[in-house]
This record gives structure tokens, sequence and C-alpha cells, in this order.
């Protein structure tokens, strides 16, 4: 089968309402969608982290970063990667791997340091994600322990770093 590249950029206001959708359809809820919207409206929202997959002219796929903060006896910046959808119909072709590599590279560029997730754990670790609590961070809420994830962008970035993930007030909200 003959296959077009895919085209990684930020997002436009144009592209909010597709936005929305492959996050309904990716994860079969409205839940995604709302912490993409309000996370753009909220504090310290980074528009060179909203990232979308392009093929053939049109978004396919969507990547989010956002400011975290890692609270313990120190405070140190960090960034959540969430949510990821990929169309259905799209999924298992490599958009959502263009999306994490270009995404980090991005983060990079940015200064950004630590990036931190909860999600699936055959696929995160691929791209350097390792266990978060064998680290020393912890989440506000219950989840197996497999899921947490972090990586350093920079080598000896998590050096001295330890305590809670504190996400900005968008992921409080959603339900
Ligand atoms: C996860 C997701 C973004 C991956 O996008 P994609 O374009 O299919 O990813 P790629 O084609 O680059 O890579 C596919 C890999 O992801 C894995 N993957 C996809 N969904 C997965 C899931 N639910 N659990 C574990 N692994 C999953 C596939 O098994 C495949 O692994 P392989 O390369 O070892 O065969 C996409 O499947 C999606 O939108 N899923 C629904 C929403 C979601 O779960 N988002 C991520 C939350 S952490």
């Amino acid at each position: 089968m003959e296959t077009t590249p895919v085209i990684i950029r930020p997002e436009t206001k144009a592209d909010y309402e597709v936005i929305r959708k492959v996050n309904k359809k990716a994860f079969k809820g409205k839940s995604e969608s709302k912490l993409v919207d309000a996370v753009r409206e909220g504090d310290g929202f980074i528009p060179e982290l909203s990232l979308v997959a392009v093929k053939d002219g049109a978004v396919v796929g969507h990547i989010l970063f956002s400011p975290i903060i890692i609270k313990g006896e120190t405070e140190t910046p960090a960034l959540a990667l969430a949510p990821m959808s990929v169309f259905p119909e799209f999924q298992n072709q490599g958009i959502g791997t263009a999306l994490v590599k270009h995404g980090l590279e991005e983060c990079r560029r940015l200064g950004h340091k630590l990036v931190v997730l909860v999600g699936h754990e055959e696929f995160y670790p691929r791209f350097g994600f390792v266990p978060a609590g064998a680290k020393g961070l912890t989440l506000p809420f219950e989840a197996p322990p497999e899921v947490f994830m972090v990586l350093e962008l920079a080598p000896g970035a998590l050096n001295g770093v330890a305590g809670e993930v504190v996400y900005p007030r968008a992921f409080h909200d959603i339900d």
C-alpha cells in the first residue's frame, strides 16, 4: 500500500474541533477532549507542545505536553504527556510513534528536562520512559506502578529530584 508522509506541527485554532474529535474517538468518551480544552484555557499552556499529526492534509492524531511541578523538598518543573490520540482507522501505522518522538524533540528544544506520564506500559518504554515510582516520584491518585513513567530529557535531570506530581487545575476537573 502506498503511504504518504506524516507531518507533525503545532496546533492552530483551526484544529481545535478535530482535536476534540480525535480525542473523543480514540478514548471513546469526552473526558480527554475536555481536558485538552481546559489545559489550553489554563495557566501555563505551551502552544508549541500541543501537536497534531497531519496525513494527506488531514489531522489524524494529537499529543499534548503540559507543565507540572514535582513537589518534594524542592519544586522541580517538568512536563506531563497527556493525552495522546490517533483516530482508530489510523492506529498502528506509526503515527503515535511520530507524535511522541517529535514531541519529545520539541520539549528538549524548548529546554524542558523531565517528562512524566500515566500510560501504556508496553508503548512508552521504547522512547526511554522508565517506572517513575522507582525514581522517587509519586502520583496524587491511585495507579498501577507500571503505568507511571518518567523520562529524563537531559542526563542527570532526576538527580536530587523526588516528590509528588502536582498537576494543573485542568487535570483535577476531568471526569
Ligand atoms: C496509543 C495510541 C496513541 C498509539 O498510536 P498509534 O498511531 O497506534 O501508535 P504506533 O502505530 O506508532 O504504535 C503502535 C504501538 O502502540 C501499541 N498500542 C496501541 N494501543 C495500545 C494500548 N491500548 N495498550 C498498549 N499498547 C498499545 C501497539 O500495540 C503498537 O505496539 P507495537 O509497535 O509493539 O506493535 C493510539 O493507539 C490511541 O489513540 N489509542 C487510544 C487512546 C490512548 O490509549 N492513548 C494513549 C493513552 S496512554
